[in-house]
């Protein structure tokens, strides 16, 4: 098992990055350090971890900072002695990539070529450079077959390029500087603290106002749900057990089509909050708007190597993961409220009437 002391994570105050240190603070036994940077963009909320900053003390770190900032990098690596990265931050959303691209390239790619370069400077004081991949830089299935390991890369949206941009960064300091990483792809999240722009929260808190559920196109593109603590566990495994150069991809064996996901979140948001006026069925929201431009038509993970080699396995499906989220939802009206009191709501205003 490798060990580490200084773990770096950045992007932790985002959707997966917050799960992730609640996960490896709460379930793995770790007992060193994380530093989590972190830029605070729209989607990252430092209070989803003030419980867990209360628990461990000094253990959880802070830093309010950029990744596209070289000098803080350098400083951060020394300061804290790092000796593992486990990297999230990263521009997440497609939408907002198909409407402004820069930031993406920005955060993205240069932003990872900086973190790897930082990282490189610490020589063999590093055990471990761990990189967050997505299995949109696959590019798009047609009705049969999988993404494996093995499957080339062939990205659609401004966002897949530059997460696959990232992914190729990160084995080219592998292969020539010797930098030990590992990666990671994996397929659609779901669950506690998602920001409300991502198919799943926005369908819930939407169900739950009675307002618009705007459904891509005929919502048959087809997604391959993963309940986020799934996918903490599987990076865990990966960072603690996985050869040097290896990468792994993570899925949950549950695709589903859009249209199917919007309508169990209606039933469930049904059953679990107060009915709307006149007891309307929340079904009766959906509504077809236009297709997302260039929309993948499906993603499927086989993720038969990491089951195999590690033992790992999902433990929420998704009729257990939905309710658990919808329930999380229902009772953190504060978090809500905090991350749609800033920059998404007036973002969502300029780009987006209809919903
Ligand atoms: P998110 O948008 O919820 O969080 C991203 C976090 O990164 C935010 O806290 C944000 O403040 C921070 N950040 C953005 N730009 C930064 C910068 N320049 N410097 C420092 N911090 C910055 O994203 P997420 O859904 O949690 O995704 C995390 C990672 O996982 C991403 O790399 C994404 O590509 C990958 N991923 C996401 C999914 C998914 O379904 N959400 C699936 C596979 C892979
Ligand atoms: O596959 C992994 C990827 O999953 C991650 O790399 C991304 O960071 C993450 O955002 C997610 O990308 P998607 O584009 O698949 O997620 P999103 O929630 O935006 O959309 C899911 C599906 O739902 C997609 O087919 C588009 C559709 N959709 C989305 C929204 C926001 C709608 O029909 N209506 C909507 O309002």
């Amino acid at each position: 098992m490798r060990s580490f002391h200084n773990l770096l994570v950045t992007g932790g105050a985002g959707f997966i990055g917050s799960n992730f240190i609640r996960y490896v603070f709460g379930q793995t036994g770790y007992d060193g350090r994380i530093i989590n940077l972190d830029a605070l963009t729209y989607a990252g909320n430092p209070a989803s971890l003030d419980d867990i900053a209360q628990a461990v003390g000094g253990r959880y770190v802070f830093v309010h900072g950029d990744i596209r900032d070289t000098a803080l990098l350098a400083d951060v690596f020394e300061r804290y002695a790092v000796d593992a990265v486990c990297h999230f931050a990263a521009e997440s959303h497609v939408d907002r990539s198909i409407l402004a691209p820069d930031d993406f390239v920005q955060t993205n790619v240069v932003g990872t070529c900086n973190l790897l370069q930082a990282a490189r400077a610490r020589g063999d004081k590093l055990t471990l450079f761990h990189h967050i991949s997505t299995d949109e830089v696959f590019g798009s299935l047609g009705p049969d077959g999988f993404f494996s390991e093995t499957t080339p890369y062939c990205p659609h949206s401004p966002y897949s390029a530059s997460k696959a941009a990232s992914d190729h960064f990160v084995r080219a300091f592998h292969d020539t500087y010797g930098l030990p990483v590992t990666l990671t792809n994996c397929s659609n999240n779901y669950g506690p603290y998602q920001f409300p722009e991502k198919l799943i929260p926005l369908m819930i808190l939407n169900a739950l106002e009675g307002k618009p559920l705007p459904v891509y196109g005929q919502g048959l593109n087809v997604r391959d749900w993963l309940y986020v603590e799934d996918h903490c566990s599987a990076i865990w495994t990966v960072m603690t057990q996985a050869a040097v150069g290896s990468t792994y991809c993570i899925g949950g064996r549950s695709e589903l089509p859009n249209i199917e996901v919007v309508r169990r979140i209606c039933a469930l948001v049904d059953r679990l909050a107060p009915p709307l006026p006149g007891g309307q069925a929340r079904e009766t929201l959906i509504t077809h708007v236009p297709d997302r431009p260039g929309h993948d038509a499906r993603y499927a993970i086989d993720c038969s190597r990491l089951e195999q080699d590690f033992g790992w396995k999902q433990t929420v499906d998704a009729a257990a993961g939905f309710e658990k989220t919808v329930r999380w939802y229902l009772e953190h009206s504060a978090w809500i409220e905090t991350v749609r009191s800033g920059e998404y709501r007036s973002w969502l205003e300029r780009n987006y009437a209809h919903r």
